[in-house]
């Protein structure tokens, strides 16, 4: 544990509070909370992408089997919001591999074993689970994900265009990506008579999923608890209810006892959300200079035929580049597919591949250094709404990640740099994420002892979010960090939003700070701080995290395989509270934006409707030996307008431009524009 002085632990190292726990196994996840007396469920997924289910038959010499859910003895549901979790309701098949039975058994043996064995009478219907940019049924969302308008405008981009001299219209696609914590989704219900409900369930905000629960469920929430002690990774697959904790509390209602339910890793693929594939079209006008004229970005991507799921590829367009003629748009589909969710920055993380990867093309036109591009283009405030930035700093990202990487002097023509069977080259792209909080509500209590116990129902999914929040209430505090203890994960505990949005630790550790001054201040044993109309009168706008990536590829001629010798993060996050946990988190991110760019795609089989590579033997992530020189740095940036820490997020940021970086470096390497993500050996040769 790193020393510091009382009330000086922000910005310090500080090793995760809850390391020793952790590596000794004393700290429980969700499932493996000791519960008297407990049952097993096993899903039954459905093996056609559309049709009704008739009947469900189990071998009835089958040992140890408690009950069968299906749509004909379920218990009701009320419909919630989010209809993935109006589970084992009705006959309608929407998609392959969603839960249409659950077994509970004695033994996981025993319900696995029978849901395995299941027989099912399902009239099957055919299905489109195929996104094409030429679909019939594309249309146009009221708004995307989470309420932004769908479409915006300004100036005349099409005459821009046209009169440009010079000009790039290209279309990038990316694939379908799984998110694959390393904790699959995992419930216990525990009912205590018929109105009071547990879940040990693993999520990213317990009292959002509480919510989520207790309306499906027709309870009252104030009678529902959530227990998120720790999390193994969520990436946004966690970030409300999945259907596991709505399918616990109905066997554990149903059977009378206590019901362990776990996702099996291969169904993760289908019940949690998928990144959507994205078909995006990004033209660029510009002078002889480089003075971007006009910027469109129309992205494509699809959903369900049970929700209206639609990200949001291009928004992050509107934030980047200044144009005098711009505009942005999104279509949809629905399909007969899995409902696509949250991914680790969704929307930014596959809007920026297109556009990083179309400004390089760009400089290459213009024969232009690709930093240099940028610098040229850079807005002075919000390049569609005209509102200034709290803070940007985008070009010291650029300019100090280029002369840390070693980028000065680079000959930016591509295919010039051969060694052996190794063609070498480098790459740039910015990345950006916005800097949200939302309201929260923490306590703190002053022990007999003199030590300091604060209360937040925060989620910790490894980041270390439980100790950046120590370190905030120390120094509100004044105390050192050992004097104080943080409690998270609990709907027991004040009311906090989700870790998601890389939200979590501007909203909690505003709320932990108030309490804890408050506490420091006054005579109280005791106080609450609810950061509600703080938030509100902060506001959202103008606040961004920027950053800028760079790569160093090695490409084999022979072979097409790429190989990422360098990958380097440059970043603008307001204060960094914990260098340690935050360069994890940051390379963290590099490291999935190295997949994303590399390896991972999920492949959907148009005949079957399900996905191909269903698990961690073929849906391909960077392994260690894959992952070399990566690191991580940030400029000093001091930002008054965001939080009482004068933090921005740092969770999501990482995945941000890093693929695009590694793109522009395979081109720079070899001259191939890689525009179908991921970039695999048989794209390359
Ligand atoms: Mo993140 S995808 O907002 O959990």
């Amino acid at each position: 544990m790193t020393v510091t002085l009382p009330g000086h632990a922000l910005g310090t190292p500080l090793a995760r509070v809850e390391g020793p726990e952790k590596v000794t196994g004393a700290a429980r996840y969700a499932v493996e909370y000791p519960v008297e007396n407990a049952a097993h469920a096993w899903i039954v997924r459905s093996p056609v992408a559309r049709g009704r289910l008739r009947d469900v038959e189990l071998d009835p010499t089958l040992d140890g089997v408690l009950a069968v859910l299906w749509h004909g003895n379920a218990p009701e549901l009320r419909k919630p919001q989010d209809p993935e979790l109006y589970v084992l309701q009705d006959e309608r098949i929407s998609y392959r591999g969603q839960v249409i039975a659950l077994v509970v058994a004695e033994t996981l043996e025993a319900a696995r074993r029978a849901a395995q064995s299941a027989v099912l009478d399902i009239g099957e219907e055919p299905h489109d689970v195929v996104l094409r940019a030429d679909h019939p049924d594309l249309y146009t969302p009221d708004v995307v994900n989470p309420g932004f308008p769908a479409e915006t405008a300004q100036g005349d981009a099409e005459a821009a265009l046209a009169a440009a001299p010079v000009t790039v219209d290209v279309t990038y696609t990316t694939p379908a990506l799984h998110n694959n914590p390393m904790e699959p989704h995992a419930t216990i219900a525990v009912w205590d008579g018929d109105e009071d409900l547990t879940l040990y369930d693993s999520n990213q905000g317990p009292w959002p999923v509480a919510a989520d629960v207790a309306s499906t469920l027709g309870l009252d929430p104030a009678r529902v608890r959530i227990v998120a002690e720790h999390v193994g990774g969520g990436f946004g697959s966690k970030g409300s209810a999945r259907p596991n904790a709505i399918l616990a509390a109905m066997a554990a209602r149903v059977t009378g006892r206590p019901v362990k339910l776990a996702l099996p890793r291969q169904a993760l693929f289908s019940l949690v959300g998928h990144r959507t594939p994205t078909i995006q079209r990004v033209r660029l006008g510009a002078g002889p200079d480089g003075t971007l004229t006009a910027i469109t970005h129309d992205a494509i991507s699809q959903s369900s035929r049970i929700f209206e799921f639609a990200e949001q590829t291009a928004v992050v367009t509107r934030h980047m580049y200044a144009a005098a003629n711009r505009r942005t748009g999104h279509r949809l589909v629905r399909l007969d597919v899995p409902t696509p969710r949250w991914m680790r920055a969704p929307g930014e993380a596959p809007g920026m591949v297109a556009l990083e990867c179309a400004m390089d093309e760009l400089a290459a036109a213009l024969d232009l250094d690709p930093i240099e591009l940028r610098v040229r283009n850079e807005p002075g405030v919000e390049p569609e709404e005209g509102a200034p930035f709290t803070s940007r700093n985008y070009l010291r990202c650029l300019r100090e990640g280029a002369r840390r990487f070693g980028w000065d002097g680079r000959d930016h023509r591509p295919a010039r740099r051969r060694e052996g069977e190794w063609w070498r080259g480098t790459g740039v792209a910015g990345a950006t994420y916005p800097a949200m909080a939302a309201p929260c509500t923490a306590r703190a209590r002053r022990l007999p002892d003199g030590r300091v116990e604060v209360s937040v129902a925060a989620t910790d999914l490894g980041t270390g979010a439980r100790t950046v929040l120590t370190q905030i209430a120390a120094d509100a505090l004044g105390l050192p960090v050992d004097r104080v203890t943080v409690r998270i994960g609990d709907t027991a505990l004040p009311k906090a939003p989700v870790a998601g949005g890389s939200s979590g630790t501007a909203s909690w550790g505003w709320a932990v700070d108030g309490a804890c001054r408050t506490l420091r201040e006054g005579t109280a044993d005791e106080c609450v701080f609810d950061t509600a109309e703080l938030v509100e009168a902060r506001g959202n706008e103008g606040r961004h995290a920027f950053g800028a990536h760079y790569a160093a590829v090695r490409v084999s001629a022979v072979t097409g395989e790429v190989r990422v010798d360098r990958l380097f993060g440059m970043y603008a996050v307001g204060r960094v509270l914990n260098p340690r946990t935050a360069r994890s988190q940051f390379i963290g991110g590099m490291t999935m934006g190295m997949g994303m760019a590399l390896h991972e795609e999920g492949v959907l089989d148009p005949h079957t409707g399900d996905w191909v590579n269903h698990d961690l033997a073929d849906y391909h992530i960077p392994a260690h030996a894959d992952v070399r020189d990566i690191d991580a740095a940030w400029i000093d940036e001091h930002d008054d307008q965001l939080n009482p820490m004068g933090s921005k997020g740092i969770g999501e940021i990482g995945i941000v431009g890093s693929p695009a970086a590694i793109l522009n470096a395979i081109w720079h390497a070899t001259g191939i524009r890689i525009r179908d993500l991921p970039a695999r050996m048989d794209r390359i040769l």
